[in-house]
């Protein structure tokens, strides 16, 4: 007999598999063109990320799951694959005419998956919604391809989407996970510190304005590590508003990415750096605003030697605004502390 959770991980193999199938037939033809073409990826990473199609006909995985394979229609719901129709009784498959993008766990079981429209089709991405399998929050995509990765290379790199990682992999750069699009939670990079002695972690959220508030929002919940010393996060700064796969794309080799993954700042330089952007340190109220919001980060740095080192990195930022000012801005900071 085996558990609610055996048989979810069971249902969710099988439907693996099926998706699996159906790519490589007829009706997944535009699907495949699509992975093969607009994506450039191999039958080896296509399989190996074991990617698939979803029919589009409404009953597809249904029929297969429930009236061929006999699972209970409860359990497929459960799974998050079906969904019961609003009227008139009967379920209807959640994935249709997607490409289906497995999601797994640590240890390799799909407990999920995300489906990408072919079309322009909103959303653009749908995901499988949380069940006992599934923890939205805690999952981190390709984790499993790429723990062993992590652990040699001895840092992890945190990208957005299902296709960053999967380009990255290809590129055979592997220690890469995807954050599914949300922020990343303290849990998730959690997880990923359990395979780096060095703890270093480097994000690299898209260059938009969506991945820019990811990015902040993901120090925001990091920062308890962060400022602790016990996460050593760097921030990769993609140029031109694309995503790691737009990029390696338009490089067309993995060296100038392992040069950004290689130079990353540190995230207090990161965020200093996002400080200045905005603002303009010759106008005096600017310059306010931005030594303030310094000071602010400086605080919280708990160790003495990093937090000294960045009181003066902070000074002679502030200096180009204001060259007068420098010495005795860094005494002011200094004292703040
Ligand atoms: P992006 O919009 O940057 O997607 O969202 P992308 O993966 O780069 O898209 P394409 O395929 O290259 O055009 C980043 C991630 O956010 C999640 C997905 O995990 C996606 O990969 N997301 C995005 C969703 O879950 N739903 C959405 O509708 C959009
Ligand atoms: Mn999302
Ligand atoms: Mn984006
Ligand atoms: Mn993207
Ligand atoms: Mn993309």
């Amino acid at each position: 007999q085996l558990s609610l959770r055996e048989e979810l991980y069971e249902i969710m193999a099988i439907a693996v598999r099926f998706y699996e199938h159906a790519l490589h037939q007829p009706q997944g033809s535009d699907a495949l063109n699509y992975l093969k073409v607009d994506r450039q990826l191999s039958l080896e990473t296509i399989q190996q990320f074991q990617l698939g199609y979803a029919p589009a006909g409404w009953e597809s995985l249904y029929s297969y799951l429930v009236e061929e394979k006999r699972f209970s229609v409860q359990l497929v719901e459960e799974a998050g694959l079906i969904k019961a129709r609003n009227t008139g009784g009967g379920y209807y498959d959640r994935f249709r005419d997607r490409l289906m993008i497995p999601i797994h766990d640590n240890q390799g079981r799909a407990i999920a998956f995300g489906g990408r429209t072919l079309s322009d089709e909103q959303p653009k991405y749908l995901n499988s919604p949380e069940t006992p399998l599934f923890d939205k929050g805690k999952t981190l995509y390709a984790l499993d391809k790429a723990k062993s990765a992590i652990s040699k290379a001895d840092k992890a790199v945190v990208v957005e989407g299902y296709f960053d990682a999967i380009a990255l992999h290809a590129a055979e750069i592997s220690n890469v996970v995807a954050s599914l699009g949300t922020a990343l939670s303290l849990d998730a990079v959690k997880q990923l510190l359990r395979y780096t002695d060095s703890k270093q972690v480097i994000l690299n959220f898209d260059a938009d304005a969506a991945g820019t508030t990811a990015a902040e929002r993901a120090i925001g919940e990091i920062a308890e590590l962060a400022y602790k010393g016990q996460v050593q996060l760097r921030i990769i700064n993609i140029p031109d508003g694309k995503d790691a796969d737009d990029f390696l794309k338009s490089t067309g080799s993995p060296e100038p990415y392992r040069q950004l993954m290689d130079n990353a700042p540190l995230w207090l330089d990161w965020q200093m750096q996002q400080l200045l952007g905005k603002n303009d340190l010759h106008q005096s109220d600017s310059y306010q605003r931005v030594a303030k919001q310094m000071v602010n980060l400086l605080t919280k740095i708990q160790n003495a030697d990093t937090r000294m080192y960045y009181v003066n990195r902070c000074a002679e930022i502030l200096s180009q605004g204001n060259g007068t000012l420098v010495s005795l801005r860094a005494q002011d900071l200094i004292k703040q502390l």
